[in-house]
Formats: C-alpha cells, structure tokens, sequence
C-alpha cells in the first residue's frame, strides 16, 4: 500500500517582526486540521521553525491532492484569522491568493510531498529552515546522497554503491533535469552550487537497490515566492523529507550534513548571505540580524499511516560546536555591514527592495567622461591577446 508524506508550511504572521511564530496561532492551525482531518489524512503533526508554522501529514491520497492541499489551505486561514485578530506582524504573509484552487502550489506556502512504498520501519527526517531559500539544502543533499566524506554507506553498503538519481531544477525557467551519482557528479555540481536557480527539487534509488529500486527518498519545497508575487514578500523558506536507514543515509549521515556550517542566502532582509546554524525547535527564535538562519530537524517513524516521534535531532550536544561555529560566522560576516559577498550580489537583489532605491537615483547620473573610450581600450587590449 502506497503512502504520502506531505510537508507543507506557511509564514502566517508572527511576533514581534519575523522573530517566531505566536503559540495561539500555531494551535489554531493544528486545532483546525485535528477537527477537519478524518478520512482524510492517517496522521498528523504541526510544528514551526522561525516564524514559519509546519504541518506534516501522512495518508493515502498521493501527491497534489486537492483535498490534503485544501486541509493546509484552510488551516493556514484559519489560524491567519487569530494572526489578523491579534495584530501580528505579517499576518496572511505567506497566503497570496484569496481563493484556494484545487492546488496550493503557487499560491505562496511551501510544499514538499512523496508518495513512497513503506518498509516494514520507514524512518525519516523533516528538515525546516527559517530565513533562507530551497537552494539551501543542495549542498547538505548532496552530501548526505553523494559525498562519501560525509556519507561512508555509499562506500561501505552494497546498497548505496551503486549511488542516487537526482532531479534538479531551474527555477527561473522552469525546467528539469535528471542525473546521476557518482557518474555524472560533476554534471550535477555544475548547475547545483549556483543555488538560486538550480536547486535539488528529488532525489530516488536507482532501479538496481536491492531493498528499494526506483523509490523517490528526499523531496525539497522550491516554491519562490518572490517570483510567484512578483516582487519581495519574504524568503521562501524552504523545508525538505529525508527517507534515512537500510541502503539510504542512516540517520548521522544525514545530520552529519549540518555539522559545519555553510553559507545560505536569505537572512536580513532576504538580502544577505550567512551562516545556516542547526537548532532544536526550543533555539528557533530569528533574533540576530533577523537570524541567523537556522535548520531544524525532526526524526519521525512511519507505520501503518501513523507517525512515532518526532526526535528533535538538533537539540543535542553534538552540534554545540556547529553552533559555536555558526555564532563565530555570523560575527565575521556582520563586520562588513551591507557590502557584498555579506550582501548578496546585485543579481540576487532584483526582488528585494533595493531596486526601488536605486531607480530613484536613475535621473541623477551624468554620463562619465571618456567612458566609450575605455571600453574601445579594453577591446584593443583583448586584439592583442
Ligand atoms: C527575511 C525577513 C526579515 C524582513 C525584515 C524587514 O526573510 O523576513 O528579515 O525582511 O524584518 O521586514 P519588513 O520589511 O516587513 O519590516
Ligand atoms: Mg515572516
Ligand atoms: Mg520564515
């Protein structure tokens, strides 16, 4: 019997600027899918990182369900009625349409979903991110489904020798691609470390894993926001389902690919690159800098529709020292204010608000004299080559 696993979150307001969800709030969401859940989803579990409110759901209807799409739908409203009531800041934020239209893609919140073939135990993680974008999570799937250094079962397992398939988008056009690992890794490196437009959207086993040929076993939200409203209205923080143990990453190979913290965009103002710093859910308050971003982990097992768990994976000793690592980081980084590479290039500044600034400056410019003149310069240079 086939199962889903549904992932999806929303940013509905929070407390006192994008610091942390509003506890009442986060109740009212769980309390609408609690009471309007039967039949529907097997399970059931809410949550937050930041000020973003999460909801993981497993049951029988597959992917793209209008009816599991609508539950989140409406629970998001529902709780976005008390965020409006209360006055939080950024109320509805993330609820860009009026009307629910059969499919929540596209209409702001976040959705990563897989319908997988249980095993007999189907552990897995739910990983959140608070202040960052989906691009986020290439480098540490990579390295809990490519990288050796970090994950030894893809040496030392038969299962995972033969390595992973994964799909890549490109977010800006809107396409696909498949490769494969260990084969075509640097193919996949090309396009992935350019983040913010090529992110992991899946990965799957391939048709030769003994235990679980052809299975989807990591699955990434890629909604970006800026580019559904058309201009800045948050970062479009990202989350992810990671399938873990016999012939895929165990658990510490997967935790393990947050262990030294990498630079994520996102942050202040969706505008600056930082440290992404793993925390328990109790550590996952946005304070400094609006940050720093921060990764949250939650172990579950699946059985018969019903989840066991959640662990929280992070809130443990052994990532004090990625922490320590993180704070020291974001102390470096801070220093250079909003000078790139802290800031992020201006490319990556075209849906924030800067450009309504520098347009208001266009009609100041006076032409540089002798400017045609050095680029004539630089093409004799270049003939001389
Ligand atoms: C980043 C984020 C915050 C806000 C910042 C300014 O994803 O949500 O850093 O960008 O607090 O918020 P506004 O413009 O709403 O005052
Ligand atoms: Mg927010
Ligand atoms: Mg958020």
């Amino acid at each position: 019997m086939k199962t889903t696993i549904s992932h999806i979150k929303a940013d509905i307001g929070s407390l006192p600027g994008h610091t942390t969800v509003y506890a009442p709030v986060e109740d009212e969401v769980r309390k609408y899918v609690k009471n309007n859940s039967a039949g529907l989803v097997t399970d059931f579990y809410v949550t937050h990182i930041g000020d973003d409110i999460q909801i993981t759901m497993a049951h029988e209807k597959g992917i793209d369900n209008p009816e599991i799409h609508g539950l989140a739908w409406e629970a998001f409203k529902a709780g976005t009625a008390l965020a409006k009531k209360v006055g939080l800041y950024g109320a509805g934020q993330d609820l860009l349409k009026d009307a629910f239209s059969g499919n929540i893609k596209g209409m702001g919140p976040g959705v990563a979903e897989m319908e997988i073939t249980p095993r007999k135990s189907e552990p897995f993680i739910i990983y959140m991110m608070d202040k960052t974008e989906p691009g986020a999570f290439n480098f540490p799937i990579f390295k809990m489904f490519a990288d050796p250094f970090n994950t030894p079962g893809l040496v030392i397992d038969p299962n995972m020798h033969e390595g992973f398939r994964f799909e890549i988008w490109d977010v800006v056009d809107g396409k696909k691609i498949e490769l494969s690992s260990p084969d075509q890794m640097y193919d996949i490196l090309a396009m992935i470390g350019s983040k913010s437009r090529y992110v992991v959207k899946r990965v799957y086993t391939k048709e030769t894993h003994e235990k679980l040929p052809d299975e989807n076993v990591a699955v990434v939200t890629t909604d970006k926001l800026s580019l559904i409203a058309g201009e800045y209205v948050g970062k479009d923080d990202p989350a992810a389902i990671v399938r873990i143990q016999s012939g895929l990453p165990a658990s510490g190979e997967s935790l393990e690919a947050f262990s030294h913290p990498f630079l994520v965009s996102g942050w202040m103002r969706g505008s600056f690159n930082g440290p992404l710093m793993p925390v328990g859910i109790n550590g996952s308050k946005m304070t400094r800098f609006d940050g720093p971003p921060r990764v949250a982990a939650l172990g579950f097992v699946l059985k018969d529709g019903k989840l066991a768990g959640p662990v929280d994976l992070f809130d443990d000793v052994a990532f004090d020292g990625a922490r320590k690592t993180a704070l020291e980081m974001t102390d470096h980084l801070r220093r250079m204010g909003p000078f790139e590479p802290h800031r992020l290039p201006e490319s990556d500044m075209e849906y924030t608000t800067l450009p309504k600034v520098l347009n208001s400056l266009a009609d100041k410019f006076s032409p540089i004299e002798n400017h045609e003149k050095k680029h004539k310069l630089k093409e004799s240079v270049r003939d001389m080559d």
